[in-house]
């Protein structure tokens, strides 16, 4: 069961909101590859606060905001390559339904109580400011623009009566108090089944293991599940009357009901959730830590059914781009309709794992990406399996020779391949994606300098059996290539397989079986193309000139 955090939908998602998705999408990939069931589900995150502010702002309703949204950028993962097998939306029937039954269920488990609350009220606005609709300074680190649910500098969660100086989000006002009442979610109960289950967990890394405990010795309290407004999924409880569900407390259900409607109507995914057999992966940003190794669990647990717990959570730091926070406002980054207007989506999908923040906050710059593509897709990879299918269409004309008995020296690569290949096995096996995608490079690295060094040019006439030997030994590491790299680059792994010429179906397994000889490949054609930052700065601008236009 492979998963990313939902993206709210009320924009197109940049570079740095794809590392989830992508990442996901390797592990999934990988797994399929290795022989797995394995189903990988998202969708759009469409209530709560930052759609309806949007929305408010842009002057429509959150669902006409959110029905053009969800279907553009769910286009764009397709074009991105993400292979989900359920890409769908909090607004989906099954989705509201499932999120009704669960917490009727925990309300009937005595885990749901009401109580009487003072809230931040806009009376410009006639509204309730929950969430989102609240800006005010942060208590903990003073941060000025910090929200009313979280503030994004420090990651803690919070409580819009927390904020120092609160002003409403949509209109400036200072907002009053005013009593309402709620339903509230009694998590101190769940305190030492949480506590055990994220000290027990074998795959939590101590980072979240650290970040898990510390929030439940703070801050594990009760909290609101209902919000004041319209939009969102109606609170299934009586006296509950224009409640809805806090989204945060509805999305993370969207993992399991994103599930059941991928095999619906058959019931399939009880495979995945009522299985102890089954592995579930979680991919999101650091932000997000708190809601899936702690709420998620505490919200299963008090639902009682038994829906498997989180077994890895990977979370990333952050992404910055030219040392800057990405800003929509600020037009600092950029966004994922744009990068594919400009190349192909693997050249993106490759530099984003290669810079995936996994121990620490990582830029993304232009020139680095430049020189990047340069010196290691084009200048590696690229060259490497070009000079080897060249080699076989001039001197062999087009044919992989069998070698009469390998010599050594194309033995000893082979070998090296082969545990090359065990490495990558390995690191995806521990979700260590940067590693996997360095030790795949390295495989090129390694064809490169045998070539170097065997010279199989210079034995054409002297001794034609070493260099039939060399290239076969070459050309068995491209097949290994082509297999590795399927998780990164899928584009560019079913071109390769093009011009080598073997079955786009493969498993894990073939990147160490030697190819059977003779056999023919096809044309060798260039597979990637230097690049200049100043291309990508031409096009990025010709590209929002035509938008703006538009
Ligand atoms: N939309 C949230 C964000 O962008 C993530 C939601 S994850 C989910 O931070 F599990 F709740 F869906
Ligand atoms: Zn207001």
């Amino acid at each position: 069961m492979v998963t990313c955090a939902w993206p709210y939908v009320y924009s197109i998602p940049h570079l740095g909101n794809l590392l989830q998705p992508l990442s996901a999408d390797v592990i999934a990939r990988y797994y399929r590859l290795k022989g797995h069931e394995v189903v990988f589900v998202s969708g759009s995150d469409e209530h709560g606060t930052p759609i309806e502010v949007e929305a408010i702002k842009q002057n429509r309703s959150p669902l006409d905001l959110t029905n053009e949204m969800h279907e553009k950028i769910k286009n764009l993962f397709k074009i991105w390559n993400i292979s989900f097998d359920n890409y769908t939306r909090t607004e989906s029937e099954i989705h509201k339904k499932f999120v009704s039954d669960f917490y009727k269920k925990i309300y009937e488990n005595g885990l749901i109580y009401k109580k009487k609350i003072t809230q931040l009220y806009c009376e410009n606005c006639s509204r309730f400011l929950p969430d989102r609709f609240v800006i005010g300074i942060c208590p903990y680190c003073k941060y000025d623009k910090a929200r009313g649910d979280q503030c994004e500098n420090c990651g803690r969660l919070l409580e819009p009566t927390l904020l120092v100086e609160p002003k409403c989000a949509i209109c400036g006002n200072t907002p009053i108090l005013k009593d309402t009442e709620h339903f509230f979610i009694d998590f101190p109960k769940l305190k030492e089944k949480v506590t055990t289950y994220i000290q027990n967990n074998p795959y939590f890394d101590k980072r979240i293991k650290i970040i898990s405990l510390n929030y439940i010795k703070d801050e594990f309290q009760p909290r609101s599940l209902t919000r004041d407004n319209k939009w969102g999924i109606p609170a299934p409880f009586n006296e509950a009357k224009n409640k809805t569900i806090y989204v945060w407390f509805e999305a993370v259900l969207g993992y399991i009901s994103a599930t059941i409607e991928h095999f619906y109507p058959k019931e399939d995914w009880k495979k995945y959730w009522f299985n102890d057999q089954a592995l579930t992966f979680y991919f999101i940003g650091k932000d997000n830590i708190p809601f899936h190794a702690i709420i998620l669990p505490a919200l299963i647990m008090a639902n009682g059914e038994g829906y498997n717990l989180p077994h890895v959570i990977s979370a990333t730091e952050f992404l910055t781009f030219e040392r800057k926070k990405f800003s929509k406002s600020q037009g600092i980054g950029i966004w994922i309709d744009e990068a594919i207007q400009i190349l192909d989506a693997d050249y993106w999908r490759y530099a984003l794992i290669y810079n995936r923040p996994e121990e620490r906050d990582t830029d993304f710059s232009i020139s680095n990406f430049t020189e990047l593509i340069n010196s290691q897709l084009n200048d590696n990879l690229g060259n490497f399996v070009y000079r080897v299918l060249l080699f076989i269409k001039k001197y062999f004309n087009y044919e992989v020779a069998i070698p009469k008995g390998l010599n050594e020296t194309a033995k000893i690569l082979l070998e090296k391949r082969d545990e090359l290949v065990d490495n990558i096995d390995d690191a995806l096996k521990n979700v260590k994606l940067r590693e996997a995608l360095n030790s795949c490079m390295e495989l090129a690295r390694e064809g490169n300098k045998f070539l170097n060094e065997t010279k199989p040019w210079d034995y054409i006439d002297k001794d034609i059996e070493f260099s039939k030997s060399i290239i076969y030994a070459c050309f068995n590491l491209i097949n290994s290539l082509s297999i590795v790299l399927f998780p990164f680059i899928p584009n560019t792994s079913l071109k390769l397989r093009d011009q080598i010429n073997l079955s786009k179906e493969f498993n894990w397994d073939d990147a160490k079986k030697d190819i059977k000889t003779p056999h023919k490949i096809n044309e060798p054609k260039i597979i990637f193309n230097k690049i200049s930052e100043k291309y990508i700065l031409d096009r990025l601008n010709e590209i929002r000139k035509i938008n703006y236009l538009n």
